[in-house]
């Protein structure tokens, strides 16, 4: 059966040529009511279960269905087997993340078969897809409901329509709405908090389904961001992270008061949180403004993610990415004269389609060069749809994983060169949780390295200063300078 032949439930499939359309509408922000009131106590004596995959946006999107469960009764629980909801919020970054959910959907068939009243929901990126709605219709008929990225306000109608229908609901909006203000939302964290300051992206890099899947760039606006966080600090929050899938752009869409990521940052930094942080941003977008105001430091912390995913120019120009290896190393300049002990991190892409050695030769001398902190590393997926997927010359996987190995052992040597630097120095910690190392706790530095050390536990959610003692490849591990209050 082809897409849009069904009838009687809601059956609206995603396409990517709507997808890809950008529309010139300003961003509409309004108060929603979003849940019907005979649904306000659908959820009573029932459990939902969420499994998210993938980046902070599927975690903090996760924090908004929480939310709306909770608004209709439901209850969390740890215990899938259980649940009378299974939901996966999916990530279709690349396609071994998706393989793992299409694993994991397809042992849901049997507990469907002992509990047929469980309702199983596929949300998230993947459900933008066009190719992964087919498989799920043909492949995986005991899913009961899909929606996608768009809609996720629209989750306490579609759960009834769910209960009622005999087949599968699907409702995937493949042009973004409005954005939506004042959804309910259950944070995860007492003392940490996302904020959301952009939906969407409309850069496009060439091997990159978000834009697909997230939509086009929209920010919500100044006053509503900076009302989120004054609520978050007098809720004692300590640490606000502002997420965006390209944070720089932000506010250039705001059509009636354009603004900047810059003039936002500099709002909030007058707010009380010990620390903001933000992720992700672009190289290209990243302006002198913003340079300067984060070089005020205070509450804006000394750690810049900055994806360059290649050394080489010609890589760099063919997954359209805006800027050469020249201006990257002029901008991390620019931040290290601003910020001079500023940890920055990025993110890699390796065999990338046509990519020769020599090429990814340049981007080992440009780690170097850059010398990060850290870095997520990926070998390159291609994911349909995109133009990447169709450029000639793909790279073989043995060659893939032989290049990633050799990036990922350079990481590990100058992960260890920057944290051996911390020996004897006296660093600010977050105190997060207990440490998977017994009997201690652990934190996060300003510059987000983790740390572990002996404190009592009424110290978790409090800030201390700890001395380095045993930097490791990966985390460090030290001693509390003093007590905590
Ligand atoms: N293949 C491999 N890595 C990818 N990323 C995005 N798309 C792909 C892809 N098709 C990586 C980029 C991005 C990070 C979030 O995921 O490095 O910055
Ligand atoms: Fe994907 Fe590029 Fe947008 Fe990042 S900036 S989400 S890599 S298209």
């Amino acid at each position: 059966m082809g897409f849009g032949e069904r009838s009687g439930v809601t059956f609206v499939p995603p396409s990517y040529a709507s997808a890809k359309r950008r529309g010139k509408q300003s961003t509409h922000v309004y108060d929603a009511s979003v849940i019907p009131d005979h649904v306000r106590s659908f959820g009573v004596g029932r459990t939902y279960f969420i499994q998210t995959y993938g980046c902070q946006m599927n975690e903090h999107d996760t924090e908004v269905m929480q939310g709306l469960f909770e608004a209709m009764g439901y209850e969390a629980t740890d215990d899938r087997a259980q649940a009378d909801v299974i939901v996966f919020n999916t990530c279709a970054i690349r396609e071994h993340a998706e393989d793992k959910v299409f694993g994991e959907i397809g042992h849901m068939r049997q507990l469907k078969r002992e509990r047929p009243d469980v309702v199983l929901i596929v949300c998230g990126c993947m459900a933008q897809e066009e190719g992964v709605v087919q498989r799920l219709l043909t492949k995986h008929p005991h899913v009961d409901l899909i929606f996608g990225t768009h809609n996720i306000h629209r989750l306490p109608a579609l759960l009834e329509e769910a209960y009622f229908a005999k087949e599968m609901v699907v409702e995937v909006w493949s042009k973004e709405g409005d954005i939506i203000e004042h959804m309910p939302i259950r944070r995860n964290d007492a003392h940490k908090a996302w904020v959301n300051i952009m939906y969407g992206c409309d850069k496009f890099c060439t091997y990159c389904i978000v834009p697909y899947t997230r939509g086009k760039e929209r920010s919500r606006l100044p006053e509503d961001i900076v009302e989120e966080v004054r609520t978050l600090a007098r809720q004692g929050v300590q640490e606000v992270t502002l997420l965006g899938q390209n944070v720089n752009a932000y506010g250039k869409d705001l059509v009636d008061h354009p603004s900047s990521f810059a003039e936002l940052l500099r709002m909030l930094s007058f707010i009380g949180i010990p620390r903001i942080r933000f992720t992700t941003s672009h190289p290209k977008d990243f302006d002198d403004a913003l340079i300067a105001v984060l070089a005020r430091r205070g509450n804006l912390v000394e750690h810049i993610h900055l994806p360059v995913q290649s050394g080489s120019d010609d890589i760099l120009k063919r997954m359209s990415r805006k800027y050469t290896r020249g201006q990257y190393l002029d901008l991390v300049a620019a931040i290290r004269r601003a910020i001079p002990d500023v940890v920055l991190t990025t993110d890699i892409i390796v065999g990338f389609p046509g990519e020769t050695e020599e090429q990814f030769q340049d981007t080992l001398s440009l780690v170097r060069a850059v010398g990060f902190d850290s870095a997520f590393t990926f070998a390159y997926s291609p994911r349909e749809g995109t133009p990447a997927a169709s450029m000639e010359d793909h790279v073989p996987e043995q060659i893939k994983k032989d290049r990633l190995t050799r990036l990922n052992a350079v990481m590990t040597e100058l992960s260890k060169k920057s944290n051996d630097q911390l020996l004897g120095s006296i660093v600010e910690v977050f105190v997060e949780g207990k440490s998977k190392i017994e009997g201690m706790l652990s934190g996060r530095t300003r510059t987000n390295k983790l740390v572990h050390f002996q404190a009592p536990e009424h110290c978790i959610g409090r800030m201390m200063h700890v001395r380095i003692t045993e930097p490791m490849t990966w985390f460090l591990k030290g001693e509390i300078v003093h007590e905590c209050a």
